[in-house]
């Protein structure tokens, strides 16, 4: 097979697939209310902070392993290191893989729903929350709804197989070509619509001036989990687009690209959302419900709100498949490298399989209402073990195979070969080893502390 690999045509190819990967449901969803709980442009400094220290090194280090040994997740670690067990640091990867998939396609799915709401119209006298219960499936008296949810994550599922199926070329890299200047323009026009709004400066100042009193240990946790998620770090997603890299390509340069972009996305998404929130009097720190609850309530107030919902949603759905796309990718990637399996048969078993495993948490909000894991309902549930524990363990067990098996050193020269704009310097070596894992571990030890403690 060696020789066979398919690889990116051209470096746009790359920076686009991995930073399409990057930008999804965490810039869009999770950055804006994840920063409006913890004093807006106070979080942006210290998530910038951890971005440079945590989430730039880690890119860098998951797409060199991938370029370096040409293979997925479980076939580098075996590659870099014969007869040990450091495989199932892979192999805990695709399982990661495998469970963030089954639940982000959930919500996605409901991204995909409000695009239709929205065509629908989107209308100031409508019950949001009642809306976002009835697509998510919880009986507001009308009895149980399990179709939509299902039928909502099946659609994107069958999307993310699709595309797949086609191959890293044919697939990903011509979707993604496609889909990211897409969302670009969706989320630029929503940008000169929101901070045109009457009133848009109380939420400009909200999210420009920083307010320190928000500013707890938690902040500091919070910035860290979602540098990691944001980019797509801790599971070999990143490693596996690096896999189809050749060798006149430099790992310092791209993955400075695709760090920059996907930060500047979620900053800019903020500055669609925060400015129409407080223009229209709703609360920036609403949480989860946000996006689904109080965005369509901004929408129809606007002006063409429909309209505007319309795009939001779709931009959402958009983000949302092209970072779908590398997870399932990591899945593939490693039946096809492993187990030698066709492409297609890979996408679509294993597309089938994710499916099935997202059927609890799409079911949770009404035949599995009653679930509870430490106060969580299903979908938290999932969410909770891969972000709370197997991300940080896998993000953790890369970080300290790179610095102190394959070497920092190393690892670094590689990453800066042929040399690029950017040439890493020996700090790589104190972040890698030192910074980045004590960092993970205080997330690790807190998170958990912080969850069992209720
Ligand atoms: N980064 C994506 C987002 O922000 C989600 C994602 C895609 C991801 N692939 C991943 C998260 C791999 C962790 C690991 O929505």
């Amino acid at each position: 097979m060696i020789g066979d690999r398919e690889h990116w045509t051209n470096r746009l190819g790359f920076i686009l697939a991995a930073a399409g990967s990057a930008v999804g449901l965490g810039n869009i969803w999770r950055f804006p209310f994840v920063a409006g709980m913890n004093g807006g442009a106070a979080f942006i400094i210290i998530y910038l902070i951890t971005i440079i220290l945590i989430g730039y090194p880690m890119m860098i280090t998951e797409m060199a392993l991938g370029k370096k040994t040409q293979k997925n997740p479980v076939g580098a670690f075996k590659a870099m290191a014969p007869n040990s067990p450091w495989w199932l640091v892979g192999a805990l990867g695709v399982f990661t893989g495998f469970v963030i998939l089954s639940y982000y396609s959930v919500v996605a799915g409901w991204s995909l729903a409000y695009i239709f709401r929205a065509i629908g119209g989107f209308t100031p006298d409508m019950d949001f929350a009642s809306l976002f219960y009835t697509t998510i499936g919880v009986d507001i008296g009308d009895g149980p709804n399990v179709i939509t949810p299902l039928f909502w994550h099946l659609v994107f599922m069958a999307l993310t197989v699709g595309i797949i199926a086609s191959g890293v070329v044919k697939g990903i890299q011509r979707w993604v070509k496609i889909l990211m200047p897409v969302l670009l323009i969706l989320l630029l026009i929503l940008v000169v619509r929101a901070v045109t709004l009457p009133g848009a400066g109380a939420g400009l100042e909200f999210y420009l001036s920083p307010d320190f009193s928000e500013v707890t240990g938690r902040t500091f946790l919070d910035a860290i989990a979602q540098s990691f998620f944001t980019l797509s770090l801790g599971m070999g997603a990143i490693l596996t687009y690096g896999s189809y890299l050749s060798k006149d390509t430099t790992i310092s340069d791209n993955g400075g690209w695709v760090v920059g972009l996907d930060t500047g996305i979620a900053i800019i998404a903020g500055f669609a959302i925060f400015p129409a929130v407080f223009a229209l009097g709703f609360e920036p720190g609403a949480g989860p419900g946000l996006t689904f609850i109080t965005l369509p309530a901004v929408f129809a107030e606007l002006p063409a709100g429909s309209f505007f919902g319309f795009l939001f949603f779709l931009l959402l759905s958009v983000a949302a498949l092209t970072s779908a796309i590398s997870l399932l990718e990591v899945v593939a990637a490693w039946l096809i490298d492993e187990k030698g399996w066709a492409r297609s048969r890979a996408a679509i078993v294993m597309g089938i399989i994710i499916f099935l495993v997202g059927i609890p948490p799409s079911l949770g909000y009404n035949l599995l209402g009653g679930f509870s894991f430490l106060g969580m309902d299903v979908l938290d549930t999932y969410d909770w073990f891969a972000n709370a524990l197997f991300l940080p363990i896998g993000g953790l067990l890369t970080a300290i195979f790179v610095g102190y098996v394959w070497q920092a050193k190393k690892a670094q020269e590689f990453a800066n070969d042929p040399p690029g704009a950017i040439n890493i310097g020996d700090w790589y070596g104190l972040l890698i080893k030192y910074v980045v894992p004590l960092a993970i571990i205080v997330v690790l030890i807190f998170g958990l502390i912080d969850t069992f403690s209720g």
